[in-house]
This record gives structure tokens, sequence and C-alpha cells, in this order.
């Protein structure tokens, strides 16, 4: 039997990358996942892929930056599977990589209305059923930034220092319902489009000249992390909260040397197409208003 077998679990942001990494692993132990993202055709395409596999799925077009949205994928949840006992707060964004004062206000506030706003009113959703049923997993998603200053990306940083503080005090203030519990998970660096594909504030280039060696030397499947979230969401956390999931994986980071000192030997470029940058303007206020 699958270490989720009878459980069912919302997932959201699983359309692609880290989350739909996550909707696999749990759907391949038993359960039965609702994908979401904001596109309705990729919400389609991956739910009727799961169902291909013999995972049950629903789904369901969602924007975490929207309470109703998410009470929506709970609605959901429970209106086809009768209940609700995990919940991933995983739908994250980013901006571009670049100083603060430079970043388009309107990105800057996308990042705080997804990640900041979408992890509120997940954990919110999620907590008020647990809370009701006695049970349930939430697990919110930490980030590059969460235990420490993230200059050139600070609104995304500091939106995972503030998902980090957040879900310990809710793990605090929920320790009074053993059933219910906690969780934050850092997966490290995930080879997904939000590593991948980078916009950069003009003048700014010069520092992530390095990054696609990095991102080459770090970066994991999704399915690393996907394992580690599993098991925060299984039995085997039952009667713990507060904890902190972190993925570190030497091997990864062992392996990817050892490759990129042969691409080295035999020549080849490190900007090779992992990553694609995009160069954005620098944003100016509007001195003529
Ligand atoms: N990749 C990494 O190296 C890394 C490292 C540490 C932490 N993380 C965290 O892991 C999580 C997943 O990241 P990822 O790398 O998998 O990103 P990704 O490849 O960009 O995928 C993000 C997913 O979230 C959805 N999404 C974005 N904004 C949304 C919104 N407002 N409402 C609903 N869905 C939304 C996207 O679909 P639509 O755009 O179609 O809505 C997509 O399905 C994020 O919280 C991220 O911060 C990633």
């Amino acid at each position: 039997m699958g270490m989720l077998a009878g459980k069912t679990a919302v997932i959201t942001g699983s359309t692609r990358g880290l989350g739909l990494a996550i909707a696999r692993a749990f759907a391949a132990e038993g359960a039965a996942v609702v994908i979401s993202s904001r596109s309705a055709e990729a919400v389609a395409q991956t739910v009727a892929s799961f169902r291909a596999s013999g995972y049950q799925a629903e789904g369901l077009a969602a924007d975490v930056s929207k309470l109703e949205d998410v009470q929506a994928l709970a609605d959901l949840c429970l209106m086809s599977f009768n209940r609700m006992d995990i919940w991933v707060n995983n739908a994250g964004t980013t901006g571009p990589y670049g100083p603060t004062i430079q970043f388009e206000p309107r990105v800057f506030e996308s990042v705080v209305q997804t990640n900041i706003l979408g992890t509120y009113y997940g954990s919110l959703t999620a907590l008020h059923h647990f809370r009701q049923q006695g049970s349930g997993k939430l697990i919110n998603m930490l980030g590059m930034g969460y235990n420490k200053p993230a200059p050139w990306q600070n609104a995304y940083g500091s939106s995972k220092t503030w998902i980090r503080n957040f879900t310990r005090a809710l793990a605090e203030e929920n320790r009074d319902m053993p059933g219910v519990g906690v969780y934050a998970l850092n997966p490290g660096m995930v080879l997904t489009d939000l590593l991948t594909r980078n916009d950069v504030i003009a003048g700014s280039e010069d520092r992530l000249k390095n990054f696609p060696t990095i991102v080459r030397m770090w970066a994991k499947p999704g399915e690393i992390p996907a394992r580690e979230a599993l098991r925060l969401a299984s039995a085997a956390t039952d009667g713990r909260t507060g904890l902190e999931g972190n993925v570190f994986t030497g091997g990864v980071l062992l392996l990817g040397a050892i490759r990129e000192g042969w691409l080295r030997l035999i020549g080849r470029k490190p900007d090779d197409g992992i990553v694609e940058m995009r160069v954005v303007p620098a944003w100016q206020p509007d001195k003529s208003k």
C-alpha cells in the first residue's frame, strides 16, 4: 500500500516544476490530488496525464493571490474526494535579478501577492478545515533568502523569510491539535523554469555570469525534493509539527562538479542553453507626474 493511500492533497502551482513533481510523488503513493495553476489549459493537460497514469486527479485554474480561488480548490477537493488531508502552498514566483529600487513596483507586488498572500490564503483555508477535521498536514515552500537577506533578489528572498516565520508561528499556534502538522520545505536549487528562465535588470548582468555554471553544478530534478515533501506529508511525521525539511544534495553537487570539469576539458562553454536570460530595463520613477 502506498504511503498516502486514502489521503487527498491540494498542491498549488502543480502544472509544472516542483509542484508537478510533488503532485506526481503523492499520486504515485496513492493520494488523490487536486492540480492547479492560473492556466486552465495547463491544468486540464496535467489532470489528463495523471488520469492516463491511473492516478486519481481533479483540477481547477486558481490564482493563489485571490482568496476565493484558493477556497474553490478546497471546495473541489472536498466535493470530489470527500476529505482534505494535505495542502502544499507551492505556487511561487520571482522577479528580475537586480537592485530593489530598479525593480518595477508592479512586479514586486506580484511576488508579494503570490508568495506571501498566496501562502497566507492557502494556510488559512487548509488550517480551518484541518482543525475542524482534527487532522491534516500543511507544507509551505521556502527558498533562497529564507534564512538570510538575498540582495538583488530582495522581493523573492524576503518573501521566503516571511514564509518561514509565518509557518513557524502557525506551527506554534496549532500545537494544541496533535493531528495537525505545519511544516516548511526548503527544496534547494531545482531545475525548473523559475530557476532557468531569468530576467535580469540592465546593468546587473555581470553579477550573474557564473550563474549557469552554478545551476549546472547544483540544480537537481524536482523528484528529489518531492521525496522530502512526501515524507513531511506522510505518517512519518504524525504527531510532530513545526518541522523544516531541508534538501541538501551533496551527491548532486559532486556529480555536477565532475560534469562541469569534463565539459571544460572538452571546451564546452558554461552557458550552453540550460539558463535563459532576458535583459529588462531598470525601473525609474515617473518624474513627469
Ligand atoms: N526552482 C528552484 O530552484 C526553487 C528553489 C527553492 C524554492 N523554490 C520554490 O518552489 C516553488 C515552485 O517553484 P518552481 O521552481 O517549481 O517554479 P515554476 O517552475 O515557475 O512553477 C511555478 C508553478 O506555480 C504556478 N503559479 C505561479 N504563480 C501562480 C499564482 N499566482 N497562482 C497559482 N499558480 C501560480 C505556475 O503556473 P502558472 O504560471 O501557469 O500559474 C507553475 O505551475 C516556489 O514556491 C519556489 O519559490 C524553487
